[in-house]
């Protein structure tokens, strides 16, 4: 036998036991984002390139470096999805949502696709439980965002993670804090790394989220964005801190804090271990967006969110304890499978996990099956159980056995799994 296939670099199989931990994930978002009254949005894991291009930005590691860009057999410039706000807010202008009710809550969970060298914590297919709030520029949505990020976390009983928040200006305010950044950039441009140098020309911002210790001390005494807040930015600044003063839940400004993405305007934050100083270490992440929409030819549209990566937030918890089936059926010739099948029908009915054994030639062979699954009970059929209409059911913990008619057997199981 040669394996001739394998998985592609940096897109991984899930499988148990791993799997319950993306499962509890799943469900415990799932949970949260109902609780909080967000409704699920599926779109395509493919879009059109420039979708990405203009929401998150050309001078973004995302589009320069990371996209899957190809073209199909029609000629179509199509990405696999890096990221899920850009889909969303596409599919927001697509279906005219705004003329139904502006405002919107919306949560995905799905695969992202992002070509990036694969390490800890950083996969090229990796899965995002995320949410949008559409239509409201109201502090309290930012607020009320981060707190849904909070209960997600302490949900899953992940400790330690702490939230960092910055505001990095609108259209109004960010003109002048750049052209200043730039002039800093200028005169410490020697000081910098050689990707920094560029993005000081590209993409300026960026230069204070390098983790690079030379870059930290080059830009330790640049110009901060809260330090040139127009008053409407200040305003909502402070309506955000407030509330979720009010709210207590923890937070720190982080003013070197400014994200990867260029939609982003006023509220940027992150969550993220306080232990890990590494630079992939958010598990959640997210902001405000307040001009995308109208960027991608929808109307003004005021908007904030976040995504959480699933893998690194299953890299902070404990695997979820396995259950194995309730009741695994030995049965002991074809004849009795059918009973079996029947029968488990009846217990599947009233919610119990069955599994029947075949492929093991022995009535050893099963129970030793069974024993490995986990199974609470068994349920043994043979020539005499077929012919006289009863079963003989087994506790596994301490071998206590029973001879049941097939009438009484929901009982029988509830009573003897207890
Ligand atoms: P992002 O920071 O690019 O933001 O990704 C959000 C989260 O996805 C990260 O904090 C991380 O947990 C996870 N993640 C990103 N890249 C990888 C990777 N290569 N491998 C594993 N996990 C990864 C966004 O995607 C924005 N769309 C978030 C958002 C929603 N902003 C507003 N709404």
């Amino acid at each position: 036998m040669t394996k001739e296939f394998r998985s592609v670099q940096g897109f991984n199989d899930i499988l148990s036991p791993e799997i319950a931990k993306f499962q509890h994930i799943e469900s415990v978002a799932r949970r949260c984002f109902g609780l909080f009254n967000f409704r699920e949005v599926r779109t395509p894991v493919l879009e059109q390139a420039g979708l990405f291009e203009r929401s998150i930005g050309t001078s973004t590691d995302i589009v320069e470096k990371e996209m899957y860009t190809f073209e199909d057999k029609g000629g179509e410039r199509l990405s696999l999805r890096p990221e899920g706000t850009a889909p969303v807010a596409r599919t927001y202008i697509e279906h005219n949502i705004d003329k139904q009710d502006a405002l919107q809550r919306w949560f995905y969970i799905g695969p992202m696709f992002r070509h990036e060298r694969p390490q800890r914590g950083r996969l090229r297919q990796f899965h995002q439980a995320g949410v949008e709030i559409f239509g409201t520029d109201d502090p309290f949505a930012d607020v009320e965002t981060i707190l849904l990020a909070d209960t997600i976390i302490s949900s899953l009983a992940v400790r330690d993670v702490t939230a960092r928040l910055n505001s990095i200006g609108c259209p109004v305010c960010r003109p002048a804090y750049l052209k200043e950044l730039r002039s800093y950039l200028g005169s410490v441009r020697e000081r910098l790394c050689e990707d920094c140098r560029k993005r000081a020309d590209t993409n300026p911002m960026r230069v204070l989220d390098c983790k690079k210790e030379g870059c930290l001390e080059a830009t330790a005494s640049a110009p901060r964005t809260t330090d040139h807040l127009c008053n409407d930015c200040s305003g909502h600044l402070s309506g955000l801190r407030s509330g979720l003063d009010a709210l207590k839940i923890p937070y720190t400004i982080d003013t070197r804090l400014v994200r990867g993405l260029d939609y982003y305007s006023r509220t940027v934050f992150e969550f993220a271990p306080a232990r890990d100083t590494r630079a992939q270490n958010a598990i959640v992440a997210g902001g405000r967006y307040d001009y995308l929409v109208e960027l991608l030819g929808g109307p003004h549209t005021p908007a904030i969110g976040f995504a959480m990566g699933i893998e690194r937030m299953a890299a902070l918890i404990d695997t979820p304890v396995q259950r194995g089936p309730a009741v695994f059926f030995v049965p002991l010739s074809s004849e009795s499978r059918v009973k079996a099948v029947r029968l488990a029908g009846v217990l599947r009915h009233t919610g119990r996990t069955c599994e029947i054994g075949y492929g093991e030639k022995t009535i050893k062979s099963m129970l030793r099956r069974a024993d490995r699954l986990g199974a609470d009970l068994v349920i043994i059929i043979g020539e005499e159980e077929l012919r006289d209409g009863f079963v003989t059911l087994k506790r596994m913990s301490d071998g206590t056995q029973e001879r049941v008619n097939d009438a009484d057997l929901p009982d029988a199981v509830g009573r003897m799994k207890s």
